[in-house]
């Protein structure tokens, strides 16, 4: 992880940046350090503008002061976007592909790993994917960083522009009506589970079989990136997959002990 006294990349943003940085790791938990430098700083001059806020310090004293303002920052901070099976045609690789080959190893429970869940799509997704294709006894963790997007990860109730990307059938089979929402049943529910985990600090679950992390790197300055790549690779079981988004092409594959098996699909080969 880069060090922020001596990160050359920061510098170039002041003292009071650097200041608040300090100040909302403390408050949020958050090391900002080790997001892209320039994106975020350009992301938290935006927020400023966008809410009044005349420079860094005030910015901090506010956060200090105001819990809603701070909740606020950490849910723009976190860029929760998510969908429903999020560029389908890898999901589909996941189903007709991926999931076999993992079935066909599996000699007790399967476990999967959402990181970077957002508010629960993709760990949704996941659940109801091997729900479809195996008989075999699944687990699926979603966790995140972002407390309110675990809450409504646990709720399972999505808009139907939330939902649109599930295809028909599987939202009669998979989902119930309640108002105007749609409710995860019962039957994915129990075999997933959601948590707190913050993927450049705490410590990594063992032995997964699968690995979901897209969408969350693209934000990692590239040490930290590396970094987490790295601890991914080592949470999987010998032969386990790690599933990457759209744009986070792994080209180094092999310096983290994976190969490519498919495009955006990594298998640890140790
Ligand atoms: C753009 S969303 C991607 C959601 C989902 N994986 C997808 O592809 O649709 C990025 C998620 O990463 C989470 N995130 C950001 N930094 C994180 C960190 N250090 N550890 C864990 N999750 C993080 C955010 O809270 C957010 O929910």
């Amino acid at each position: 992880m880069s060090d922020p006294v001596n990160s050359t990349e920061l510098y170039p943003f002041g003292a009071d940046y650097l200041y608040f940085c300090t100040k909302a790791a403390e408050l949020t938990g958050i090391n900002l350090h080790n997001y892209k430098g320039k994106q975020m700083y350009r992301r938290l001059v935006n927020y400023m503008n966008r809410r009044n806020i005349p420079d860094f310090a005030t910015f901090a004293l506010r956060l200090q002061r105001d819990p809603d303002e701070l909740s606020r920052f950490v849910d723009y901070l976190t860029i929760n976007v998510s969908e429903f099976f999020r560029n389908r045609e890898h999901w589909e690789v996941l189903a007709e592909k991926v999931v076999p080959l993992l079935v066909d190893q599996a000699k007790w429970r399967i476990r999967v790993w959402s990181a970077g869940s957002a508010a629960g799509q993709e760990t949704y997704s996941a659940a109801i994917t091997f729900a479809e294709r195996s008989l075999n006894d699944v687990f699926v963790l979603g966790t995140d960083i972002d407390e309110m997007s675990l809450s409504k990860a646990r709720a399972g109730k999505y808009t139907a522009s939330e939902a649109k990307n599930v295809p028909q059938h599987l939202l009669d089979k998979y989902f119930r009506k309640e108002d105007d929402l749609y409710v995860v049943k019962d039957s994915i529910r129990q075999i997933v589970s959601f948590r707190r985990h913050d993927l450049l600090s705490s410590e990594y679950p063992g032995n997964m079989d699968l690995i979901i992390c897209r969408n969350v790197l693209i934000y990692f300055s590239e040490q930290s990136k590396r970094d987490v790549i790295t601890r991914l690779s080592a949470s999987l079981r010998s032969g386990g997959v790690l599933f990457m988004g759209a744009t986070e092409a792994i080209f180094n594959a092999k310096d983290y002990d994976l190969t490519q098996i498919f495009p955006f699909f990594y298998r640890r080969t140790l």
